[in-house]
């Protein structure tokens, strides 16, 4: 994956440790460098091996350690270059959410390597929200509820969110708790 998601790693991480820390355990895996450059493609091997060094340093379960990571990916990617894009992804949490495909195609032009996620909204109504995510990776259904969450906060709605796996992905529900009160 581009180098944008171990840069939002490496902010996860500090909110728990130090520089030196992170900077240490970079070292026990073959990247001497302590920043990695948003815009250069590594291997999924290599951003889930980063993934993994830091949920047993952290000791946090792996599926914490991505639903933390999510939440930081959205105020990481608002306050990168692309932090337009995303304020302009809809005017509510709905409208966001039926939005995630065209607004990754957009971002594609930018990243030709990358494999994007897709995202379908399935059902929508005061109490509730179904989302099918779609994607060639495995294992990062937790991420997803990560964002989700955050970006339920960004539009005030207070959510639970939990997701059945599926083959390819996973089936997302949203149950909406700020709109009865
Ligand atoms: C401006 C905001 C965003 C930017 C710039 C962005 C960009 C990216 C990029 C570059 C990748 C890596 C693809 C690759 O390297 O192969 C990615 C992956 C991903 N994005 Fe976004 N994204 C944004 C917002 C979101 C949002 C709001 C969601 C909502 C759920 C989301 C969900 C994901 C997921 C789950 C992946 C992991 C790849 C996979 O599942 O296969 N992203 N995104």
């Amino acid at each position: 994956m581009y180098g944008m998601i171990h840069q939002a790693l490496r902010i996860m991480v500090l909110q728990h440790v130090e520089e030196a820390e992170w900077e240490t355990l970079l070292r026990t895996s073959d990247h001497t460098e302590p920043l990695f450059i948003g815009m250069e493609y590594y291997s999924d091997a290599t951003t889930m091996e980063l993934i993994h060094l830091v949920s047993a340093h952290l000791r946090m379960p792996l599926d914490d350690t991505l639903r933390q990571l999510g939440c930081v990916w959205i105020d990481f990617a608002g306050a990168s270059e692309y932090g337009r894009i995303l304020r302009m992804a809809g005017d509510d949490f709905v409208s966001f959410l039926e939005s995630l495909d065209r607004m990754h195609a957009s971002i594609r032009s930018n990243m030709p390597k990358a494999e994007m996620p897709s995202f379908e909204l399935i059902s929508a109504d005061d109490a509730e929200l179904q989302v099918r995510y779609r994607s060639t990776r495995t294992g990062l259904a937790p991420m997803v509820q990560g964002i989700l969450l955050a970006t339920a906060e960004r539009f005030d709605e207070r959510v639970e969110v939990t997701y059945l796996p599926e083959d390819g992905g996973a089936l997302f529900c949203i149950q909406r708790k700020s709109l009865n009160g």
